[in-house]
Parts: structure tokens; C-alpha cells; sequence
């Protein structure tokens, strides 16, 4: 088996991964999709809290996200691509911008369209799981200070309301926000000060461009807020639930968090430990209430007592320049059951390379790892694999690749990676009940 625990990530030839299944297999009723988000595919969100503070200067992001991937435009596309991997859901973003464009104003067009998702995920056999807010939020309300108005949970709720009321009898989850937590955990991983500098500036360059004393993100925010946007969005978590639930008791309501592996190298723990507590014990406590807990995991990260241990020499590094770990996704979805002890949907994973033959070679050995710890008791739903698309990555733009296909970002047309052939054929041969083991 590659890299599974201590052992080291090898990139294997693709030729070896493909026609071949480990002897783990997946409960039945898994679900197996692809994950993307509103802002980051869909295009012109140009009335969101996110492409405001694309725009001025200075700005913390790398390039707006413009026409993204167009997907506002080609989402029929791109629940065919999804339908042809033979997955079973998609996880989606609906984007409280165009939904509410102004407070209080509710757009039919835009819930005629996230509708038409919902119903035409369904005619292609694919579950809908639906993000209520990932990350970004309409222009008025970042002007209003975003999850820092005490007025928040309350605004989030009535939003909450009008999408479940329009579509929320046919979808099969609902994550009301996604990684709450990043924030705090960005904080740990230490950004360098001119990032923190920038971010900052970005946000005095918005409050003075809308005119507001504080124009607020929720995943740009200032060390000094950081516990007060906690508060705002574990009230509006709890608000917005509420409200999904008293249109639709059984629906399966949760929230996804940014759940790194953090490990300890040595038996000094204290550090670890401390990280868990400060960035995740809440959330974790949190998510106790709910259905389920989304986990979203990129990376393993090792601790000694006084601190965070940098990669070996000659590792293999993802964009984010931590190491390539295909055993961390198993061990962030243990250590979230074992706290919160909800069954977990594994919301988010993925890796960010321009190197697809190392997206190839990592599906695999963190599937088989994520089926040893089912095979082991924790209860896991389903999988949605970030991401069906090169998108818009955030401050990074568009230079960090996770997809599944990559996007001519011309002429907007999807291509197919090797990487993509490897989880559909990982799929399908779970879905055959192969146990056919890796030749020796
Ligand atoms: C997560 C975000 C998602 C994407 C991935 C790479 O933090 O939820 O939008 O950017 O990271």
C-alpha cells in the first residue's frame, strides 16, 4: 500500500493505480461525489463581499475572480462531468449575493437557478449537498461588519429560510457555513507578516471605498476580531440550522471545518494539543448538536514540544508547501469523530499541484486509509473530492490547481485529468464490490 501512516508519499505510476482496488470496501449508501463553491466557479459575483475587496487597492488577492469558470453559465456542464465520473453527489455553494442582493430583497431569478441545480443533480442521480454560505456574503452585509453585527444569526436565518423554503425539500444535506474555523487555523500556521499586513490594508481600503468605518470578509479577518467572529458565526450557525430545520425537520444539517492532521513527532504533545484546543475544541463541541460534521482536510502537520516541524529535505510538497501526507484525511476524520462524535461527511480533500500524476497517485492511499478507520467504527457518510474544477482559489487566484479537470481560462473548456480517471475508477470499483488486492 503507498504512503499509508509513517510511510513516506511515492508518486506510483498511474498504470499501477488504475484497474485495481485495495481490499477495503465502503458501506453501502457512501456517497461519492465532487465538491466546488459558488464564488469560486461561478463568475461576475460582483455582488458579493469577495469581488468588492478583489477590486481595490491595495488587495491581498492575487487577481479577481472574474469570469471564474464560468460556471454560473455551464453548471449543466459541469453536472456532467460529475454524472460521468460515476459519482453520486455533488456539494455546491448558493451564493447569498445573488439570492439577496439587497437587504431584504430576494431575488427569484437567482432561486430559479439553484433550483434547477438541485433538480437537475437529482435527474442525473446525483444527491445535492448544499453550502449556505462558503465564505462569501453579499456587499450590504459586509458593510454592515459582516458575522461581527449582532444583527447577523438573524439576517443569516432569513436567508437560510428563503433557500430551504424554495428547494430544501429535495436536497440531501445542508452545511450552513464552511470552515468556520479557518481563520484561527491560518493564525496557527503562522501567514508572514506582510500577508497579515495586506489583509489588513485590504479591509481599510474596503471600509473607506464602501464608505463604512468597518467593511467586514469572513475569511480575511484581523487577529483582534477573530473571537468575536467565532461568536458571530457559531450564533448564526445555530440561527440559520434553526430556521432550515423548521422548514425541514429531517434534513441533515451541519457545518464543515478546515481540519488539518496535527501530529506529534516525539512526546511532547503539548503544542498539538494546544492547537487542538484553541482552533478546534469549539467547533468540535459545537457540532455535538448536529447531524453530522463536514471535514475538510489538505494536510498532515507535525509538532514537537516547541512548535510546528518543517518537512524533511527532499519531501514532496503540495502549493501550500506542506507535505504530501495521503494518511492525513484518516486521521483528521478519527480525531473529529472522536470529539465530536457526530458521523462525519468528508466535505473537502484534495491537493493543490500543477503536477496531476501526484493528485493521481494520493487518491487512492488516503480512500483506503478513510475505509480502514470505517472498518475501524467511525461512522462516515460520503466523500466529495475538492475539486471538480481549477477554480479561483481564494488570495491565491488562479495559480493553485486542485481539480479533477483543469479549465482553459480562454475559452473555458474542461479537460479531463489523469487524477479524475483514478477516483472514478476507484469508485466504480467499490460500487462493483472488487476486493481484488494490489498484485505483489
Ligand atoms: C478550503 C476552502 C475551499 C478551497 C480549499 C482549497 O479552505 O473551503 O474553498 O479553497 O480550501
Amino acid at each position: 500500500m503507498l504512503g499509508i501512516g509513517d510511510r513516506s508519499f511515492r508518486p506510483a505510476p498511474i498504470s499501477r493505480l488504475l484497474g485495481h482496488v485495495t481490499d477495503i470496501t465502503f458501506p453501502p449508501g457512501f456517497l461519492w461525489g465532487a465538491a466546488g463553491s459558488g464564488h469560486q466557479t461561478e463568475g461576475d459575483n460582483d455582488n458579493s463581499d469577495t469581488w468588492f475587496a478583489e477590486q481595490v487597492t491595495p488587495t491581498v488577492f492575487a487577481e479577481p475572480s472574474g469570469p471564474a469558470c464560468d460556471s454560473y453559465r455551464r453548471w449543466r456542464e459541469d453536472l456532467d462531468l460529475v454524472a460521468g465520473l460515476g459519482l453520486d453527489a455533488y456539494r455546491f455553494s448558493v451564493e447569498w449575493a445573488r439570492v439577496e442582493p439587497e437587504e431584504g430583497v430576494f431575488s427569484d431569478e437567482a432561486l430559479d437557478h439553484y433550483e434547477a441545480i438541485v433538480d437537475e443533480c437529482r435527474a442525473r442521480g446525483l444527491v445535492p449537498v448544499v453550502t449556505y454560505n462558503h465564505f462569501t456574503a453579499p456587499h450590504w452585509f459586509a458593510k454592515r461588519g459582516a458575522w461581527l453585527d449582532p444583527e447577523a444569526p438573524a439576517l443569516f436565518a432569513r436567508y437560510c429560510d428563503r433557500v430551504t423554503a424554495r428547494f430544501g425539500d429535495r436536497i440531501g444535506f445542508a452545511v450552513t457555513l464552511n470552515e468556520p474555523d479557518l481563520p484561527r487555523v491560518l493564525s496557527w500556521l503562522g501567514l508572514p507578516d506582510v500577508v497579515r499586513d495586506l489583509e489588513r490594508a485590504t479591509l481599510a481600503a474596503a471600509s473607506e471605498a464602501a464608505g463604512v468605518p468597518a467593511y467586514r470578509l469572513g475569511n480575511v479577518v484581523l487577529p483582534e476580531e477573530l473571537a468575536a467572529m467565532e461568536d458571530g458565526l457559531a450564533a448564526a450557525h445555530a440561527a440559520g440550522k434553526a430556521a432550515i430545520k423548521a422548514r425541514r425537520p429531517d434534513l441533515p444539517v451541519g457545518f464543515s471545518l478546515a481540519l488539518m492532521d496535527d501530529v506529534v513527532v516525539g512526546d511532547d504533545a503539548s503544542v498539538r494539543d494546544r492547537k487542538r484546543a484553541e482552533v478546534y475544541q469549539r467547533w468540535l463541541e459545537l457540532a455535538r448538536e448536529d447531524d453530522f460534521l463536514g471535514v475538510q482536510n489538505y494536510e498532515r502537520v507535525p509538532y514537537d514540544g516547541s512548535g510546528q516541524v518543517r518537512p524533511p529535505e527532499g519531501a514532496v510538497l503540495n502549493q501550500m508547501g506542506t507535505e504530501i501526507e495521503p494518511g492525513s484525511l484518516a486521521g483528521a476524520v478519527r480525531y473529529a469523530h472522536a470529539v465530536a462524535g457526530v458521523p462525519i461527511f468528508v466535505t473537502e480533500h484534495g491537493l493543490a499541484s500543477n503536477d496531476d500524476t501526484l493528485r493521481a497517485a494520493f487518491i487512492e492511499p488516503a480512500l483506503t486509509g478513510l475505509g480502514e478507520a470505517i472498518a475501524d467504527g467511525v461512522p462516515v457518510l460520503g466523500y466529495t473530492h475538492w475539486t471538480l474544477l481549477d477554480n479561483f482559489e481564494w488570495i491565491f487566484g488562479y495559480a493553485f490547481h486542485y481539480g479533477l479537470h483543469e479549465v482553459d481560462r480562454a475559452t473555458f473548456e474542461r479537460r479531463r485529468k489523469p487524477s479524475a480517471d483514478v477516483y472514478a475508477g476507484f469508485v466504480a470499483a467499490q460500487r462493483a464490490g472488487l476486493t481484488v488486492r494490489e498484485p505483489a
